[in-house]
């Protein structure tokens, strides 16, 4: 995987251009690779020429050409999945929040998606062995919602080392989506300097709903999360990491009959996501979250409690 091959040569690139690429956080053939040269060209200011040649030069060194299904089964071993603390809600996800791919959690406010991040946060930095990733985590907040002293009292009722877990989350508090947007476009650069194995964008649509306002600007709205979008991926592919983003609902005006409830962002955002799953508040400190739409995830339900120790199983 990525981090294994830093890029220290392209043949008949100069030094001046490998460092731009540096800067850029573009470290790798890989992330190189899957950028397209449009944005290499936005992210290091280099000319369109030098990044065209420089995306030509990295998609060879990885050979991005057809692969056997064998292969990519093969690469698929590589793919971890991390406990979310309820054994029932991992069964429906297939194991586990799964890296290489957008793990979209949506729902009304107070359904549980912050606390489910909240969790992740801890339990992801435990060794694989033990249910994690083995690696640190991300956090882009945009809501102001990020509160390190929950992340201590899920750690300290888990009887994990609350420090060693306050320091493995990087957080960013992002101010507007033109913020958000260029934290996610630096992931590449946090991402490889230390060793992330989680990124959690809490939430993803909200700055964009509220700074974008009237159909004029619809077009140009769903453009730029789709970009953030597309970025989210290639950096979940290309380290091998989860994405886990968080999404709200709004109500539809037209319903009759059925949830009156829709995610927010649209098509580009159910695109996007790999695995979609809805939260609803139920019973005491009960939640139910529900697989609602996933590539080979049927679409099951499963429940679990918020307690002091985060997410934790709990009777079905
Ligand atoms: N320390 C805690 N102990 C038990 N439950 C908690 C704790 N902190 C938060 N919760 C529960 O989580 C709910 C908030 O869920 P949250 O994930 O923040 O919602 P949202 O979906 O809006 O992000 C609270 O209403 C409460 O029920
Ligand atoms: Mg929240």
């Amino acid at each position: 995987m990525a981090e294994n091959s830093v890029v220290i040569d392209l043949d008949g690139v100069s030094s001046t251009t490998l460092s731009k690429l540096k800067k850029a956080g573009l470290l790798t053939y890989e992330s190189i690779a899957v950028t397209p040269s449009k944005e290499i060209e936005e992210m290091t200011g280099m000319g369109s020429d030098t990044a065209l040649k420089v995306s030509q030069l990295a998609r060879k060194k990885v050979d991005h050409g057809f692969v056997p299904a064998t292969l990519v089964l093969e690469q698929r071993k590589l793919m971890l999945r991390c406990n979310t603390g309820s054994p029932d809600l991992n069964r429906i996800l297939g194991g586990g929040i799964e890296t290489g791919a957008i793990t979209e959690l949506i729902g009304e406010f107070g359904s549980g998606k912050t606390q489910i991040c909240f969790t992740l946060s801890v339990l992801a930095q435990l060794p694989v062995e033990q249910g994690g990733f083995g690696g640190k985590v991300c956090v882009i907040d945009t809501e102001g919602t990020f509160l390190p002293e929950r992340i201590k009292q899920i750690a300290e009722e888990r009887g994990l080392d609350t420090i060693e877990i306050l320091n493995g989350v990087l957080v960013a508090r992002a101010f507007n989506s033109e913020h958000q947007t260029i934290l996610i476009k630096n992931l590449p650069q946090v991402v490889q300097e230390n060793k992330v194995k989680l990124v959690i964008v809490d939430s993803m649509i909200g700055h964009f709903r509220g700074e974008y306002i009237g159909r004029g600007t619809l077009s140009d709205r769903q453009q730029k999360i789709g970009s953030c979008l597309a970025s989210l991926l290639r950096v979940a592919e290309a380290f091998n990491l989860a994405v886990v983003l968080t999404n709200q609902v709004q109500a539809k005006p037209d319903t009759n009959y059925g949830d009156p409830n829709k995610p927010t962002g649209g098509h580009v955002m159910a695109h996007a996501c790999t695995h979609r799953v809805y939260l609803r508040k139920g019973k005491e400190n009960t939640r139910i979250a529900q697989v609602i739409d996933s590539p080979y995830l049927p679409e099951e339900k499963a429940r679990f409690a918020v307690e002091a120790a985060g997410v934790i199983g709990c009777e079905q």
